[in-house]
């Protein structure tokens, strides 16, 4: 009998989400626990993306606007680009696999880090393309390996600024020299989910820098700054050829009405936006300097996570914080270290003062 799924599917895991707190109150009976474990806002969503939700609820009778219109309009607009030149998805993740469904196969093969985040190897998998991914040097990505590491089958190359787990982001200077030295064949995705909460100097918008290369994709969510990780919506930017064919592959209706309504609402709130930024920045740095005093290394990040080293095994320490009420985040590829978001201030007290209780 022939085999039921590709090879590489009999190899994949499903993607191991945060432990969402209902999980963690029916399995421990702790009700009373801090998530920080999946990149999402503090602050929650804007009140006037709620405010535009709840008023596109009449509607939901109706199929949402397949093309997603308003918010194509809006994103145009902030970005300076034509519509034609952006494609919504269902969170930037669908993004991601429509990328490498539309664009690889099994005959080509795809660059990506490591570690980096898990969707680009996991859509890989998905689809039975051979991929390598490139070892992160002082967890930073190695633009110059990931570039020798393309050989002439290779279609996509995947980066995060900044990373996910590891927080850390690649320079302007770098990233320039990568877009303009690839071969032209090669697809750059540069995905900035948390690049709102950056403030290096170095640090590249690579809306900025689509002149440099012809085959360059960006891609945005709602799910970080914007606090409409529940919702379900991210875009690519990119040149009209890509950007037609990946609305060739997606699904009709893929992003809903209310995430439609709310995403455009949410783009208005500038004030959402720079508190959340603002309380970011500051706790960044406090919960950094903080983990530091207690002698752990702190990856520098540019996110709203940071990577702690506990300098022993992790899963224990994370096993301890859960039964203290606070979700955190290991990794198996990073056995010492645990990714933290950053919370509110009272939120990243509990999780400093829990982990130092656990450490001692
Ligand atoms: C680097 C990176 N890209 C993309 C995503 C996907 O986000 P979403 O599908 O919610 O837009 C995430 C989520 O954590 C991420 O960390």
């Amino acid at each position: 009998m022939s085999a039921l799924v590709l090879p590489s599917v009999e190899l994949l895991s499903p993607y191991e989400t945060g432990k969402p707190l209902d999980e963690l109150a029916r399995e421990l009976g702790v009700t009373d626990a801090v998530k920080l474990a999946s990149n999402e806002n503090p602050l929650g969503p804007s009140p006037r993306a709620l405010e535009a939700a709840r008023r596109a609820l009449e509607s939901v009778h109706l199929y949402p606007d397949g093309a997603a219109y308003r918010l194509r309009e809006r994103l145009a607009a902030v970005h300076g680009v034509t519509m034609e030149e952006i494609v919504q998805g269902n969170g930037s993740n669908e993004l991601l696999d429509l990328i490498v469904h539309a664009f690889a196969t099994p005959g080509s093969h795809i660059v990506f880090a490591d570690p980096a985040f898990v969707v680009y190897k996991l859509a890989a998998l998905a689809y039975g393309v051979p991929f390598t991914a490139v070892p992160l040097r002082d967890l930073r990505h190695d633009l110059e390996a990931m570039a020798a590491a393309v050989t002439p089958k290779t279609r996509l190359l995947f980066i995060a600024n900044p990373n996910n787990p590891t927080g850390t982001h690649v320079g302007r200077a770098a990233v320039e020299r990568l877009l303009r030295e690839l071969p032209p064949e090669v697809i750059v995705v540069m995905d900035e989910a948390y690049i709102q909460y950056a403030d290096a100097a170095d640090f590249p918008d690579s809306m900025r820098l689509r002149g440099l290369r012809e085959r360059l994709l960006v891609l945005r969510t709602f799910s970080k700054i914007y606090g409409l990780a529940g919702f379900r919506v991210g875009y690519a930017v990119g040149p009209v050829q890509l950007i037609d064919y990946l609305n060739r592959v997606r699904a009709p209706f893929n992003v809903s009405a209310l995430a439609q309504a709310a995403a455009v609402a949410a783009l208005d709130d500038a004030e959402h936006v720079e508190k959340s930024r603002a309380l970011n920045l500051r706790e960044r740095d406090r919960l950094t300097r903080e983990l530091t005093r207690l002698g752990l290394s702190v990856a520098p990040s540019q996110a709203n996570f940071v990577l702690v080293d506990v300098g022993r095994p992790a899963r224990p320490v994370y096993d301890a914080l859960l039964r203290k009420g606070v979700i955190v985040r290991p990794f198996g590829n990073l056995p010492t270290s645990l990714r933290v978001t950053i919370g509110t201030e009272r939120e990243n007290q509990r999780f400093l003062d829990s982990l130092s209780a656990v450490l001692a």
